[in-house]
């Protein structure tokens, strides 16, 4: 490159025209411009500091830097796709602004270690956006809980009808567990929080730079410890990822129970219109396609991290071309855990339990098997002995086509000595109190869970 002109590509020159699509990386690192932005203002700085570019020179640069963010942000920025990627555009764009001098910015650095920086601000970001956007989810559930104490729904195992449990109890484990998505997305932040820039492509570089005062500048808490890891390293991204499938297959679960519930096989919950949608050709369809949509991002964003994994398996150190390709499972992944978690906040408080129909199926005396053999064991017979009679009890039942509020004392006593009148009158709801140690579903303990909840969504806002 001739030193009077500005650089096209540094690298791409006389490369073949489909070489050069094939390598493209710019359509996806475009969206990293405000991070390489904030480096390179960093970068440019700290060189003018430490003496190593003259400071009139920085100043030009650093104005000019700040002209191209402007542009990016009012899409007035000329991106040329032979300029291969962000970096790169940005670069030839300031020769364009500030002539010459444009080419001390590159001073003790690689595209290597900027884009390992670039990539690092991107996820720190991406945990923080989604640790809030996962809070306010968790309030909505908090919410729905706490209006909900009085329902009483069936618990499921197997898919079948297990024992009564509150609503709020069954809404509320979705709390927790999207309580551990969140550590795992500040766990994943806290490791992220690390420093590349200044490891230039791989070994260090031979100028006396600040990495300290880029850390401060840019807001990482410490600097990386070796070059040659810090260029290479991507299992930042693997657990960013990681913990987005995660959360995902979580919110992938509340989603096909919000499609089974909706339907009319359960009729649990209704969707509101702003939530549903119709169908092309039959006039009374309300379809659940955002819960369905869900279950597709879990799908995706899983396939994600499995392609994350095997780009980074045998790769040999240190940078390698293939990095470039964790951007589009990178970002696919950001985009859709935000945009599901945010969805589902609006859709939760929208939701209208049918608590009626809930109610008559958990009334199904069958799902008090359990109580009855609890029953039994308080009168003095050991477990494993009162399951036995209840499940012959059951079976009787069952064979003469009867529920068990259909049998009278005689016939229950006939299964074990120890029923009296008292049996006949469990309930769904005695079932749910009778469940009182902690973690159960009695009222007072899921009222206890709630204000744990709240309590924790405070101090840990
Ligand atoms: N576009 C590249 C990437 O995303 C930037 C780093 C390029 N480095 C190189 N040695 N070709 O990884």
């Amino acid at each position: 490159m001739s030193s009077e002109q500005a650089p096209q590509s540094p690298t791409a020159q006389g490369l073949d025209p489909k070489a050069l699509a094939y390598s493209l990386s710019l359509p996806h690192d475009r969206r990293l411009y405000r991070y390489d932005i904030a480096c390179s203002l960093a970068h440019i700085r700290m060189l003018a500091r430490q003496g190593i570019v003259p400071a009139h020179e920085a100043q030009a640069i650093a104005r000019a830097l700040e002209d191209i963010r402007a542009e990016m942000e009012s899409g007035a920025f000329p991106f040329r796709d032979e300029l291969e990627d962000i970096h790169l555009n940005i670069e030839a764009r300031l020769y364009e602004k500030v002539g010459e001098a444009a080419g001390h910015l590159h001073t003790a650095r690689s595209r290597n270690d900027l884009i390992a920086t670039d990539l690092r601000l991107f996820v720190m970001d991406a945990c923080r956006q989604a640790a809030a956007a996962v809070r306010r989810l968790q309030r909505a559930i908090v919410d729905q809980a706490e209006a909900h104490l009085d329902a009483v729904m069936p618990g499921y195992t197997h898919l079948q009808r297990a024992q009564p449990v509150l609503l709020s109890h069954h809404l509320m484990a979705y709390f927790w567990m999207l309580e551990r998505d969140r550590g795992r997305l500040l766990d994943c932040r806290e490791r992220a929080d690390e420093l590349p820039l200044g490891s230039g492509a791989l070994a260090g570089v031979p100028y006396p730079i600040d990495r300290e005062f880029l850390a401060r500048e840019l807001g990482f808490s410490r600097i990386s410890a070796n070059s040659v890891d810090a260029v290479s390293s991507r299992d930042f991204v693997v657990e960013f990822i990681a913990a987005a499938a995660t959360c995902l297959v979580h919110l992938s679960r509340l989603a096909e129970e919000i499609v089974l519930w909706a339907g009319p096989e359960y009729g649990f919950v209704e969707l509101p219109p702003q939530f549903a949608t119709g169908s092309s050709i039959m006039p009374q369809k309300r379809n659940p396609d955002l819960a369905e949509l869900a279950r597709a991002k879990a799908a995706r964003v899983s396939g994600h991290m499995a392609a994350m994994l095997a780009l980074m398996k045998g790769l040999p150190l240190a940078y390698n071309r293939d990095l470039q390709e964790d951007k589009v499972p990178l970002f696919e992944s950001a985009d859709a855990l935000l945009a599901t978690l945010d969805v589902f906040a609006d859709m939760l408080p929208a939701l209208r339990f049918r608590r009626e129909r809930m109610e008559a199926a958990a009334a199904d005396p069958f799902l008090l098997a359990t109580d009855l053999a609890d029953y039994l064991v308080r009168k003095g017979v050991p477990f494993r002995r009162a399951y036995q009679a209840v499940r012959e009890l059951v079976a009787y039942a069952q064979a003469q086509g009867r529920g068990l509020r259909d049998l009278s004392l005689e016939e229950y006593r006939r299964f074990s000595p120890h029923f009296a009148e008292d049996a006949l009158t469990l309930d769904a709801r005695g079932a749910i109190e009778a469940r009182d140690a902690p973690g159960g579903t009695a009222t007072r303990r899921v009222r206890e869970a709630i204000a744990m909840a709240r309590k924790l969504m405070e101090e840990k806002a």
